[in-house]
């Protein structure tokens, strides 16, 4: 079984589109539609938005389903000038960039209890979305670090002090949480997402321009990857 979680309707819609459902059941307001996705069985569900909604869901997931990997898909802003809307990051690990203990002496970003700042996504999970994103989109597939926070970034200063603090290719508000829970649980889990803005001063407008279009590209990848995951 493969746990799939995206945040938001566009983010999941064509899934379950795709999805052969046989079984779903809701608990605390969040869907876990069960089915074949590509012949695999799955659990996809819509969390919801931020680190809170993400980590309920994921961690419910894990109880209920048992899933042997988790991937959270979806949109995310691109952090710097080689990232385009429409790029593919495939994260190589995950960061909280509002997780701040500073005052009492942590670096930011500091997990307590994991004692890390950088959450590893498994890698061989990683190398098959790494390789499919490249046999289905002939470029603009990107490996680093992202950064999850609760804030949707559109200002320059801040997307520049991520890139300093993180080394983040790119920004989004899910990732960094289901990593933390798939940490705690020692389960595998891969993260990718797709570039809607640039989280500068235009995300706004860019967001709302592209995002269904980034969020559907994923769709074709994780067809690809799931059979060989
Ligand atoms: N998801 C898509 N774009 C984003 C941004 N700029 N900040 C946070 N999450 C995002």
């Amino acid at each position: 079984m493969i746990g799939i979680i995206g945040a938001m309707q566009v983010e999941v819609e064509q899934l379950l589109a795709q999805m052969k459902e046989t079984n779903k059941r809701t608990v605390s307001g969040v869907c876990y539609h069960q089915g074949l996705m590509a012949g695999v069985p799955c659990v996809v569900a819509q969390c919801g938005i931020g680190k809170v909604a993400a980590a309920v869901c994921a961690q419910t997931m894990l109880l209920l389903y048992k899933p042997q990997v988790v991937l959270c898909e979806g949109v995310a802003g691109g952090i710097g000038k080689d990232i385009r809307i429409g790029d593919v990051v495939i994260a190589a690990a995950l960061v909280q960039h509002d997780m701040d203990t500073s005052a009492v002496g942590d670096p930011v970003g500091f997990i307590s209890g994991l004692n890390q700042i950088q959450m590893k996504t498994s890698e061989p999970v990683s190398n098959v979305l790494v390789d499919c994103a490249n046999k289905v989109y002939h470029g603009g597939v990107h490996r680093g670090v992202i950064a999850t926070g609760d804030q949707f970034i559109a200002d320059k200063e801040r997307l520049c002090t991520l890139a300093k603090q993180f080394n983040a290719v790119a920004c989004e508000m899910e990732g960094g949480a289901i990593a933390q829970v798939c940490c705690m649980a020692k389960v595998p889990f891969g993260v990718l997402r797709s570039i809607s803005d640039n989280a500068d001063d235009d995300a706004k407008i860019a967001y709302e321009t592209f995002a269904a279009s980034a969020a559907h590209k994923n769709t074709a990848l994780l067809a690809a990857a799931l059979p060989i995951l």
